[in-house]
């Protein structure tokens, strides 16, 4: 059976984003399943719906990519206790033009880390309320990734047992819920 098509955001335009390397992690647990790729979202204008006139090639290839997708994995940090502006850019220009989202009936993952006491759960909190009120099926359950010092090794595997098993569980349940709604569409 063909694989699943991942379509993976980050949060974070860092280099050295801990969140970029959770999500190459992720898409590495999850390659028996999924054929991931990663959309850029640094390049997409800071959204004004005067651009919408003249609409962006960035945010034409965000769309088709997020459309070609049977699964969204959104990794991402927190910033000042929400998503960061870089995201909320991203999934504004998805959600447009009115009547056009990206995101209505779309399979979308949340998780991330931070280094902070309670890691990026409020911008997780943030996020699931953001793409639920714009129609995505959001998957259930919490995935908080406390930062701990080789969280990802420069190989991409995650040395901790029961952060990968738990990391593993996080991407086969993704590949469930995506590959049954796949199915169904088809
Ligand atoms: C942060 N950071 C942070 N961490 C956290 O747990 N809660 C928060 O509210 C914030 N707020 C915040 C605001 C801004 C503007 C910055 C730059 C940073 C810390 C942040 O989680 C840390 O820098 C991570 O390393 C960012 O993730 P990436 O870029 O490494 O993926």
């Amino acid at each position: 059976m063909a694989k699943l098509k991942l379509a993976v955001i980050v949060g974070s335009a860092r280099k050295d984003s801990i969140n970029g390397k959770l999500a190459v992690a992720l898409s590495r647990l999850g390659s028996s399943a999924f054929e991931a790729s990663f959309i850029a979202i640094d390049d997409l204008p800071l959204y004004n719906q005067d651009l919408e006139a003249n609409w962006p090639v960035s945010a034409t290839r965000l769309k088709h990519e997020i459309a070609a997708a049977d699964a969204v994995l959104v990794v991402t940090p927190e910033h000042n206790r929400s998503i960061p502006a870089l995201l909320k850019n991203a999934i504004d220009w998805a959600a447009r033009p009115y009547g056009k989202s990206s995101w209505r009936g779309k399979v979308v993952a949340i998780t991330g880390t931070s280094p902070g006491a309670i890691g990026s759960a409020i911008a997780q909190q943030h996020l699931r309320v953001i793409l639920g009120n714009l129609g995505a099926l959001v998957m259930g359950g919490e995935a908080y990734i406390g930062l701990k010092p080789n969280l990802v090794d420069k190989a991409g595997d995650v040395p901790d047992e029961s952060t990968r098993g738990f990391l593993q569980a996080f991407i086969d349940q993704l590949a469930e819920l995506a590959g049954l709604l796949a199915r169904r569409a088809a």
